[in-house]
């Protein structure tokens, strides 16, 4: 037995990922309107990421299952008991790692995200999975909201929100992970700071590119 593959997770985990797969991001009009320029730029801005995202909101936006499955696998074989997540959305990758803190015994889970719609949906799928007890929500730009109260040994790292912050977010908490904590860095292609940074040898990262779209590192 164990949280991720019984009730209630695992059928909500169907759920939602199909009713994402029903909506295409880029039918949404406000993301429709923006040329394939606009939106290239926007995702690699450091600037116009709230202006994107907003337009996104009523998208989840989720990782894969594969990556999901990958997440919740991370967390339980390294005992992981404290978690930060940049990018909520909906919160299905949040579920995969609070299923998995569960199965470890418990632990903490700090997850960060500005658009406040999904904040509340995600409130209400994580009381569905049974799981909002392990979870604090931050709503705010996360390069604010994860600037402080940090706790003080961070097990495992998920890179999910804009991807030009990448570098920005683990700066703020690279001093917080342990030796061996794990980070997952989705879409990481689109952030080639990021990556260059935690393969370089002096970063103090072990670093590979994992499966399809996942940079997958290990603090030293
Ligand atoms: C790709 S989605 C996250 C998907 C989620 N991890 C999942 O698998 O279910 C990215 C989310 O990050 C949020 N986001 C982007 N930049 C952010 C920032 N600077 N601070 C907080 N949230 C941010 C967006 O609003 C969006 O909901």
């Amino acid at each position: 037995m164990n949280t991720l593959t019984t009730s209630p997770v695992a059928p909500l985990l169907d759920r939602l990922f199909e009713e994402a797969a029903a909506v295409s991001p880029f039918t949404i009009p406000a993301v429709a309107a923006l040329s394939s320029e606009d939106r290239e730029r926007m995702l690699q801005s450091k600037t116009e990421y709230l202006d994107l995202y907003g337009r996104l909101k009523d998208a989840a936006l989720p990782v894969s299952r594969e990556t999901g499955v990958l997440l919740y696998l991370l967390a339980r074989s390294s005992g992981a008991r404290t978690i930060v997540e940049f990018g909520t959305s909906f919160g299905i990758s949040t579920l995969h790692l609070a299923a998995a803190l569960r199965d470890n015994g418990g632990g903490r889970l700090i997850t960060s995200e500005f658009e406040p719609s999904k904040v509340a949906r995600a409130r209400r799928n994580l009381k569905e999975g049974g799981l909002d007890d392990l979870v604090e929500i931050r709503e705010g730009d996360a390069l604010q909201t994860l600037k402080k109260d940090l706790p003080n040994r961070v097990d495992l790292l998920l890179l999910d929100g804009a991807k030009a912050l990448y570098p920005e977010i683990l700066s703020l908490v690279e001093g917080r992970l342990r030796p061996g904590a794990l980070i997952v860095a989705d879409n990481a292609e689109m952030s080639p700071d990021y990556v260059a940074y935690v393969r370089s040898p002096a970063g103090g990262y072990l670093s590979l590119p994992f499966a399809k779209d996942v940079e997958l590192s290990m603090r030293m």
